[in-house]
C-alpha cells in the first residue's frame, strides 16, 4: 500500500483536532427572525433589511426548481431516536463505541438523543408545518434483529410504520436508508463488515423490511456513506468500530458495496416497484497548484474519495488505480470474487449523493484548506463544489437520476431570551448551495430532491452533541423543539420552490 494510501488521513478528525472557528467567513444577514416558536411554525421571516444586501431574507423567486421538485429534511435513527434500551432494541456498534471513555466529545452517547423514538408524532408535526415534502430517515437495524439475524423485532418495525403512516398522513414522501451506520453488535463481533457474511446477513435483513413495511416506502436507500465506514471506522478509529487498519479498511469497502448490491437485488426479487440506490458522500477533489504531480495526487485521491464507490456501482469495475495502489496482495484485492462486481453493479434507480466539503489535494498526496472552515474543521465552505460534484456524475455515469440526501452546517446555535434561534449563517450556506444545485439542474443535471442535514439537531458522532446541525434546536435539557431562523427560511423557500 502507497505512501499516499498511507497518509490519507484527514477526513473528519474529531476529537483530536481543534474546532475550527465558528461559521468563520460566512455570510451573517441583519434582523433576526420575529418569533421562532417552540412546537410550530407560525411565524414568517422577518424582512427588515434591503433583500439586495441581507442573503437571509426570504426566496426571491429567482431561482425556481422544475414542478415536482422534492424538498426534504434527513436525520438517521441512531443520532436522533434515543430509547436505545426499549422495546427489544439490541445493541450496535455505536452503543459500544459511544459508551468507551474517551470516544466521543464530553462522553456523549444517543442513549437519549433527541428523544425522537417517543417524540416522533410531535415531530412529524413539525415538518408538516416546514412544508417538507420528503423526509429521510434510516432504521436502526438492532430495533429490528437485535442480534443481527433471524425473525424481526415486531415492536421495531411497529415504530417505523407508525412513522411512516404519519409522513403519508402528512403528504411527506418516506425515504428510508437501511444502515446508517448503527451495525448490531453480534455482528461486529462476528468480525463486522470485514466478515464477507455480514454483507449476507444486511441482504436478509433488507428483505424484513421489504416485506414489513415496503407498501408504505416508495424509495430505498442501501447504505449511508460506506466510505465514512472505511475511512473513520477502520482507518482513523474515530467512528465505531474504532481500528486503524488500512489492509481491513478496503476489505470492509468491498463488503460494504456488496451488501448493497445484495440488498438491490433483495428489493427486485420482491417484484416491489419502489426504487432503490446508495447514498454515498461525494468530495470533488482539485489540485492544489498547477504542477502535473499535484493533478496526478488529486486523480488518485479521487479514486479513494469517489470512483472507488461510482465506478463499482454504476460501471460495474474498480478503479484501476486505487487496485493498483492497494497492490495486488490486499486483502481487498483477495477477497473480491468472481461475481461480486456485478452484483454491486446491480441497475439502481436513483443516486443520493451527500456534500459538504471539497478537497485540494498537493504533489506529496496532502491536503490544504482553501476555504473557510466551519465549527467542523473538516469543512471547508465551497458552494461551487455542490455544483461541480453533481455535474460531474452525470457527465461521467449518465444519467441516472439524482437526490441529495445531505447537505448542511454545524453552528453553536444558542437560544436567545426571546426564545429565538438567530442561525443566519446557516441560511446563507444553504441558499448559497441550493443555489449552486440549480445552476446545476439548469445545465441538464437529472436533480430530483434536495435534503438539508439535518431537521433536528442531534447526536453528531464522535463529536457528541456540541455541534448543532439542525433547522430544529433541540433544547436537550427539556427536549423543547424551537424551529431556528433557517427552519422558517426553508418553508417559504419550499413554498415558493425557489430561491
Ligand atoms: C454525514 C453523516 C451524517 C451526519 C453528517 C454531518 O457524513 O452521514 O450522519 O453526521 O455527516
Amino acid at each position: 500500500m502507497s505512501m499516499l494510501t498511507r497518509r490519507r488521513l484527514l477526513s473528519r478528525a474529531a476529537l483530536s483536532a481543534t474546532a475550527g472557528a465558528t461559521g468563520a467567513g460566512l455570510r451573517v444577514g441583519g434582523t433576526a427572525a420575529t418569533a421562532a416558536v417552540s412546537g410550530g411554525l407560525a411565524t414568517g421571516c422577518d424582512a427588515g433589511t434591503d433583500p439586495d444586501t441581507d442573503p437571509t431574507d426570504g426566496p426571491r423567486g429567482d431561482l425556481r426548481f422544475p414542478t415536482g421538485f422534492r424538498w426534504g429534511a434527513a436525520t438517521s435513527a441512531y443520532q436522533v431516536e434515543g430509547a436505545t434500551k426499549e422495546d427489544g432494541r439490541g445493541e450496535s456498534v455505536w452503543d459500544t463505541f459511544s459508551r468507551t471513555p474517551g470516544r466521543t466529545r464530553n462522553g456523549d452517547t444517543g442513549d437519549i438523543a433527541a428523544d425522537h423514538y417517543h417524540r416522533y408524532a410531535d415531530d412529524l408535526d413539525l415538518m408538516r408545518d416546514l412544508g417538507l415534502r420528503s423526509y429521510r430517515f434510516s432504521i436502526s437495524w438492532p430495533r429490528i434483529q437485535p442480534d443481527g439475524t433471524g425473525t424481526p423485532n415486531q415492536r421495531g418495525l411497529d415504530f417505523y410504520r407508525r412513522l411512516v403512516d404519519g409522513l403519508h398522513e402528512r403528504g411527506i414522501s418516506p425515504m428510508a436508508t437501511l444502515f446508517h451506520w448503527d451495525l448490531p453488535q453480534t455482528l461486529q463481533d462476528a468480525g463486522g463488515w470485514e466478515n464477507r457474511d455480514t454483507a449476507y446477513r444486511f441482504a436478509e435483513y433488507a428483505e424484513l423490511l421489504y416485506r414489513g413495511l415496503g407498501d408504505r416506502i416508495p424509495v430505498w436507500l442501501t447504505i449511508n456513506e460506506p466510505k465514512t465506514v472505511v475511512q473513520n471506522g477502520y482507518l482513523h478509529g474515530h467512528h465505531a468500530p474504532g481500528f486503524q487498519d488500512p489492509q481491513a479498511a478496503y476489505l470492509v469497502a468491498h463488503h460494504l458495496q456488496l451488501g448493497h448490491g445484495l440488498a438491490v437485488e433483495a428489493l427486485r426479487a420482491t417484484g416491489s416497484d419502489a426504487r432503490i440506490g446508495p447514498a454515498l458522500n461525494l468530495h470533488p477533489c482539485y489540485p492544489a497548484d498547477d504542477s502535473a504531480e499535484a493533478d496526478r495526487a488529486s486523480r488518485l485521491y479521487d479514486g479513494y474519495e469517489n470512483r472507488l464507490y461510482l465506478d463499482s456501482i454504476l460501471k460495474g469495475s474498480y478503479p484501476a488505480d486505487v487496485l493498483a495502489d492497494l497492490g495486488p496482495d490486499s486483502r481487498m484485492a483477495r477477497g473480491i470474487r468472481d461475481g461480486d462486481l456485478k452484483i454491486i453493479s446491480a441497475p439502481i434507480d436513483l443516486l443520493a449523493v451527500q456534500y459538504y466539503t471539497p478537497y485540494y489535494v498537493t504533489a506529496t498526496g496532502d491536503t490544504v484548506t482553501r476555504w473557510p472552515t466551519s465549527q467542523a474543521d473538516w469543512q471547508q465552505i465551497y458552494p461551487d463544489g455542490m455544483y461541480d460534484i453533481l455535474t460531474r456524475v452525470t457527465r461521467d455515469y449518465g444519467p441516472v437520476p439524482l437526490t441529495v440526501t445531505e447537505n448542511g452546517l454545524p453552528q453553536a446555535d444558542t437560544l436567545s431570551a426571546d426564545g429565538t434561534v438567530d442561525d443566519s449563517g446557516r441560511i446563507s450556506f444553504l441558499r448559497d448551495h441550493m443555489a449552486a444545485a440549480h445552476r446545476a439542474v439548469t445545465d441538464g443535471v437529472p436533480l430530483e430532491s434536495y435534503h438539508v442535514w439535518s431537521l433536528l439537531d442531534n447526536f453528531e458522532w464522535a463529536e457528541g452533541y456540541d455541534q448543532r446541525w439542525g433547522l430544529i434546536y433541540v433544547d436537550y435539557p427539556t427536549q423543547r423543539r424551537v424551529p431556528k431562523r433557517s427552519a422558517l427560511w426553508y418553508r417559504e423557500v419550499i413554498r415558493a420552490n425557489g430561491l
